[in-house]
């Protein structure tokens, strides 16, 4: 086929949807620069991405929907720790031991989804490899790692990790694992797979961005993309051949994500349950975390900016938040259920964000926007909730469960700071319940290979442990 053809047929399909100008500078191209944007093209669903612009996808009216929105079936905190069972039937124990039962079973997986662009934090590399150890300068990845051969070291079962990565950052990161020797991992229990993408618009046309005069704007086509990702990679049949039956999700930012603990994992079992989030109790009511409701005995995520003030500041009969439930992105999926929400339609539908895209104008220049010129197209994975039967939520303290790593240093939460004050503070915590002493201005931070949570740490330090210098509690 010449060039002019090609041409020619590429041009036949975009005129019909108004994106002619993608090919506005397919004479200066090379041959290898005009096949990468021929295969761009031919890749993106040009009537989808006008329905996206035209928004005439259907989008939930949230406040209405708000205002018959129950709070979710739930294992509160405070249950938790008094050993209670709570309405759901499951006492804490039960739930740990059926955890354990399934993990020693090799019937856990672990999903890490890695593809963000983390462009708030404005870190050159892929989030992943954000040094955040406070003392050893570990990398988010290793810590995440650090945990998962502990989990396999602990019940003589390794859980394998699904690490999604996108076009962003997988050579980054698939690179770093090269040199780390997979941070210790064997090969069968690591799967790097890599999401798919979206194109961006221009907001007030319509019209699709070019990164270069060869090249579309294209960008990680959201968590929600995972889905597609694990069965276009093969990792659902590798979760078959292994025998994994749930997997633990969660996002590379947050080093604090209880992975696999027993007691989570055990009531996603006992409650068999699709899919089961973790939750924190806001602290107030304009928190900004999505919002865990049941509506219409489904469960849904309400984002914090679709959630009406007042149905927000209601309060239940104790004079508690009646909307306790905050989401800190963290799930037990049923893998059986991810694979049947392949074949729903519309389970996963595009969000659409107004963004700052840098592009190439009609005259060819490249154009740095100051300010939001761009649609942007994302799926969001909690979109799958209302589609799980039986859905539950298990309360866990944010303290140990969530510091995101999310902004610049500077800015007033979720910095690095933030995030390293974090994890000293549940290691000192973890080793006062010990009993050891941490003299005053101590810092300390525990590898998940030396401790993977607080019980291990008892079996570590006693009462006569006292640590009066910084340090890094690593083996070895
Ligand atoms: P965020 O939406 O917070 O994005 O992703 P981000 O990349 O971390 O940061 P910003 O918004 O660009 O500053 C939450 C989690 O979802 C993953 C991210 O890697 C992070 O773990 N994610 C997000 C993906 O894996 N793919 C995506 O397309 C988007």
């Amino acid at each position: 086929m010449s060039d002019s053809v090609d041409r020619q047929t590429l041009h036949d399909r975009l005129a019909p949807h108004g994106q002619e100008h993608l090919l506005a500078f397919w004479d200066e191209l090379d041959a290898a620069g005009r096949s990468q944007l021929a295969a761009q093209i031919a890749a993106i669903d040009l009537p989808l991405i006008d329905s996206l612009y035209r928004g005439d996808v259907d989008q939930p009216d949230w406040a209405e929907l708000s205002r018959r929105a129950a709070p979710p079936p739930a294992m509160r905190l405070a249950e938790r720790l008094a050993g209670k069972a709570s309405s759901l039937g499951i006492t804490p124990a039960e739930a740990t031991a059926r955890g354990r039962e399934a993990l020693a079973a090799g019937e856990i997986g672990v999903l890490l989804v890695a593809g963000g662009q983390g462009s708030r934090l404005g870190f050159e590399k892929p989030k992943s490899l954000y040094p955040i150890g406070p003392i050893s300068g570990a990398t988010l990845l290793q810590i995440h790692v650090e945990k998962c051969r502990a989990i396999a070291a602990r019940y003589e079962k390794s859980a394998p990790l699904y690490l999604m990565t996108s076009p962003a950052t997988h050579d980054d990161t698939v690179a770093f694992l090269a040199e780390h020797d997979n941070l210790g991992l064997p090969d069968d229990d690591l799967l790097v797979f890599c999401q798919g993408t979206m194109p961006a618009v221009d907001a007030s046309t319509g019209k699709l961005l070019l990164s270069e005069k060869g090249a579309l704007f294209q960008s990680p086509d959201g968590h929600g993309g995972t889905v597609a990702a694990l069965a276009a990679s093969g990792a659902i049949e590798h979760m078959r051949r292994r025998g994994v039956k749930h997997l633990f999700y969660f996002q590379v930012d947050n080093p604090l994500a209880p992975i696999c603990d027993p007691e989570f994992v055990g009531y996603h079992l006992l409650a068999e349950s699709e899919l089961t989030s973790l939750a924190v109790a806001k602290s107030a009511p304009e928190d900004k975390l999505g919002n865990f409701v049941l509506i219409d005995n489904r469960l849904n995520v309400i984002e914090y900016s679709d959630f009406p003030a007042d149905v927000a500041q209601q309060l239940d009969s104790s004079g508690n938040l009646k909307f306790w439930a905050g989401s800190v992105a963290i799930h037990m999926f049923d893998v059986a259920f991810l694979e049947k929400s392949l074949t729903l339609k519309d389970s996963l539908p595009f969000h659409v964000a107004n963004k700052k895209v840098p592009f190439i104008d009609p005259a060819g220049e490249r154009i740095e926007p100051t300010k939001p010129n761009a649609l942007k197209f994302e799926r969001f994975i909690f979109d799958l909730l209302p589609h799980a039967a039986r859905p539950i939520v298990v309360e866990y303290a944010e303290e140990d469960s969530f510091a995101p790593l999310k902004n610049a240093p500077g800015a007033p939460k979720d910095t690095p700071e933030y995030v390293q004050r974090f994890m000293f503070d549940q290691a000192h915590r973890w080793l006062a319940a010990a009993g050891a002493e941490v003299s005053p201005g101590v810092n300390v931070e525990i590898s998940p290979l030396w401790a993977l949570d607080a019980a291990d740490v008892r079996q570590r330090v006693d009462r006569s442990t006292k640590l009066d210098k910084s340090q890094y509690l690593a083996p070895g």
